[in-house]
């Protein structure tokens, strides 16, 4: 199966609406100076406990009893890992959580963006009721999409009726 790093996006971001937050942040930023690729997660959700926090890396720690794809986290770290980066996790039961994690942009073993912009897209349509901040940084140029204005500006239509999910 080729994973690309829209894939690990969606997992991670998942986390976030799994965990309850009402606002999940995604940013990426691509440096071509500092031959990396980072991607930072920060959620409102439920927290993890610091015990957590230590065990989420190994793959067999879930908290769901059934497991269907899952393995965020070890994924995100053995595809970092894998190229050069690492991730860390910092976590606070009923405030949130920041996963950040690294890539080396040249690396050979480093899997393709994919479609980012998609896995935004189906987070936003799939998740309507909760808001996004993505923000996208290419070699200094940023780009951001926070639904949170775009709820205003299209308030009281939902993100997900079709003409404002075309336009999105
Ligand atoms: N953002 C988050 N907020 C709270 N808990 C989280 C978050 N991300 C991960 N977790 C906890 O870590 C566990 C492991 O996450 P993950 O590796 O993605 O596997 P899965 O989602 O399949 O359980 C989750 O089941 C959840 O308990
Ligand atoms: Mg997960």
């Amino acid at each position: 199966m080729m994973r690309e790093l829209a894939d690990n996006i969606m997992d991670i971001a998942q986390n976030s609406i799994s965990a309850g937050a009402s606002l999940t942040e995604v940013h990426i930023t691509v440096s071509h100076e500092e031959d990396r690729i980072t991607f930072v997660f920060r959620d409102n959700g439920c927290g993890m406990s610091q015990d957590m926090v230590q065990t989420v890396m190994e793959p067999f720690t879930t908290s769901r009893t059934t497991r269907k794809v899952g393995l965020g986290l070890p994924l995100l770290k053995q595809t970092a890992e894998m190229t050069g980066g690492s991730i860390g996790i910092e976590s606070t039961l009923g405030v949130g959580t920041v996963v950040t994690a690294a890539f080396g942009l040249s690396h050979i073993d480093r899997p393709p963006m994919g479609d980012v912009a998609g896995a935004f897209f189906s987070l936003v349509i799939m998740n309507p009721d909760t808001d996004f901040l993505f923000t996208f940084c290419y070699d200094g140029k940023d780009f951001t999409f926070d639904t949170r204005q775009v709820r205003e500006a299209v308030a009281p239509i939902p993100l997900n009726q079709m003409e404002i999910a075309g336009w999105i």
